[in-house]
Parts: C-alpha cells; sequence; structure tokens
C-alpha cells in the first residue's frame, strides 16, 4: 500500500499554499476538475478554478466557500479551446501574489467532436484544431507559463496531467488517443529533464480510464469511479515513484492487458468494441 506524498506540497498553513485547477465548473457533480477541487479543498489546500464561464465560476465559488469557509478560493476564466497569450497574461498576474504549488492540467476530452467515436477521415479540419487545442494546447501554454513561478517555491512542487489509457493508440478515437500520447510522453521527458536540472517541481501524468463525468455518462461501477474518487486515486499516487501512472487500480489491471496484448490483437478487440459505436446514430456518452 502507498501513504501519498501529497501533503508535502503543502508548505505553510493552509492560507498561503495554493493549487490551480484547470476545469469548466457547473452544477454538475460528475466533473472530475470539480473532484480534484473538493479533494485539495479538503486536504487544506486553497485553490484556483480555471474554467471558461465567469458565471458559473462564481456560484461555485460561493458552494465551495459554504463548504470550505476557512480557504480561499479564486477563480479564472479562460476558454481552453481559444487560449490566447492575453490569458496566459492573466493568469501569471493572477497567482503572482501567492505560494503556487500545484497545478493540475485537467482540461480535455473529446466534446468538441461531433461525436465521440469516428474515423480519423470523418475528423474535420475545425475538429483538429479544437481538440488540439483542449487537449494539448492550453495545458502546455499554461505549464509553460506558470513553471517559473512553481519552481520559485520554498518547498517542492507539483504538475499533474491528466493522460488516458487511449494513449496506446486507439482506432476510432486516433486523434484524441494521439493528443493523450504526447502529454505522457512530454511529462516523462520533462519530468526527467526537471529532476536533471535540480528544479524543485514533479511532474506527473494519470492515466485514467473510464469514469463517471460530464463527458462520460456512464453509471459508476467497478470499472467505472466517480470522478471524486478518480480524483482522490490521483491524488494518492502522488510519491509513488512513476511519472505516467495509473491512478485507479481496477484501471490498472484494465491497462495490464493493453499494455501486454501483442498489438494485432489489442487493435482486434479495440475495433472490436469502438467501430459499432462509430456506426450507430446513438450517441454513447
Ligand atoms: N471520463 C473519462 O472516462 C475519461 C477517460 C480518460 C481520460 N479522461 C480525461 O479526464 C479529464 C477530465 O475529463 P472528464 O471526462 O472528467 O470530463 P468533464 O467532467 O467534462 O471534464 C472536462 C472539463 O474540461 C472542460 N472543458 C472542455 N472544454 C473546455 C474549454 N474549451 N475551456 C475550458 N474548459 C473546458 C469541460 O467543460 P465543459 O463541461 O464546459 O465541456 C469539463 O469541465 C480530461 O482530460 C479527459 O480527457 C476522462
Amino acid at each position: 500500500m502507498h501513504i501519498s506524498a501529497i501533503m508535502i506540497f503543502l508548505h505553510y498553513e493552509c492560507d498561503t499554499t495554493w493549487q490551480c485547477s484547470v476545469h469548466h465548473p457547473c452544477a454538475n457533480k460528475r466533473r472530475a476538475g470539480l473532484g480534484f477541487a473538493e479533494e485539495l479543498l479538503e486536504r487544506g489546500f486553497n485553490v484556483i478554478l480555471h474554467g471558461r464561464n465567469e458565471d458559473k465560476l462564481t456560484q461555485l465559488r460561493s458552494k465551495f466557500k459554504d463548504s470550505y469557509p476557512t480557504s480561499e478560493i479564486r477563480t479564472i476564466a479562460a476558454d481552453a479551446a481559444s487560449f490566447t497569450q492575453a490569458d496566459v497574461e492573466r493568469i501569471v498576474a493572477a497567482v503572482a501574489d501567492i505560494p503556487l504549488t500545484i497545478l493540475i492540467n485537467n482540461v480535455g476530452g473529446t466534446a468538441s467532436l461531433s461525436r465521440n467515436f469516428k474515423t480519423y477521415t470523418q475528423t474535420t479540419s475545425w475538429e483538429v484544431d479544437s481538440l488540439l487545442d483542449i487537449n494539448v494546447r492550453c495545458t502546455l501554454q499554461i505549464t509553460t507559463a506558470l513553471l517559473p513561478k512553481l519552481a520559485q517555491s520554498e518547498g517542492r512542487s507539483l504538475i499533474m496531467n491528466t493522460g488516458s489509457k487511449a494513449a496506446v493508440g486507439m482506432p476510432y478515437i486516433s486523434l484524441y488517443s494521439a493528443t493523450k500520447a504526447l502529454l505522457s510522453a512530454w511529462t516523462l521527458a520533462t519530468a526527467a529533464e526537471l529532476k536533471a536540472e535540480n528544479v524543485p517541481v514533479d511532474m506527473m501524468c494519470i492515466l485514467v480510464g473510464e469514469t463517471q463525468s460530464g463527458q462520460n455518462r456512464l453509471q459508476e461501477s467497478f470499472f467505472v469511479p466517480s470522478s471524486r474518487t478518480m480524483a482522490r486515486s490521483a491524488l494518492n499516487r502522488i510519491g509513488c515513484g512513476y511519472t505516467v501512472v495509473s491512478a485507479y487500480w481496477p484501471h490498472a489491471l484494465q491497462g495490464f492487458g493493453t499494455d501486454t496484448l501483442p498489438r494485432s490483437w489489442l487493435d482486434y478487440f479495440v475495433v472490436k468494441a469502438l467501430q459499432p459505436l462509430a456506426k450507430s446514430d446513438k450517441e454513447v456518452w
């Protein structure tokens, strides 16, 4: 059993340690970003919530304030699909006066596609840009902007990226799986670089399997955790020694199959599972 090392990032009393969570908040309890925010507030962190809708951010802030009255909660609105240099500058300015110690890059998914599963040839040029913006460009730009701040922290800091088991390369969701493969490779390379250069920032990529969320409206089950369970499992992996790791152990069990099957078998099973969804008119998530 591994005991999470998350509390090493809570350097002082809770009024001085911050976490920046990337998500779009709304009343829907199934948002993974909300799960991260609640788990961190529960553990005494102050949080900065990033979303794209100012009103929803304000509502969420007051809801969290009721449950965690002593925590400080800030909000930043910026659309990941049209992220600009001005957004980057606003985010940097919003954290200028606080000691930031954790950055969670959770924004992502396939919501901008006309359907979740489709062939690459059915993917439009607009969808290509949009998926890259939401899953990759926003995360990389925010990290580039905030890394100097995280590195200046008095103790160690952490960047946690939300990856996916789809990073193995899955047919019918090929572009999304490629964005998650990029996040995994980028995390592995940057984490090693930060260590080699003695920068006191750890970096992890959490491989997420099917999780009940705003985008993936499945019934909760043994293999489909709630977003809160997923967030808790992710935070519990901190300090486990792996840079890219499954957070939720039943997903790791599923991952054993995808990691060890010969590629032709994996393709066979994934095509068998996803081809009907790509061909069906029914929206599955
Ligand atoms: N759920 C799963 O089964 C699963 C599996 C593997 C990996 N993941 C990963 O887990 C992460 C969280 O996804 P989730 O399934 O938990 O979905 P989610 O609850 O819908 O969370 C994704 C969040 O990103 C936000 N978002 C989307 N486009 C945005 C934009 N343009 N600007 C700002 N925010 C935006 C969404 O807001 P809106 O509600 O406004 O769209 C949403 O709150 C993603 O990185 C996803 O790829 C999820």
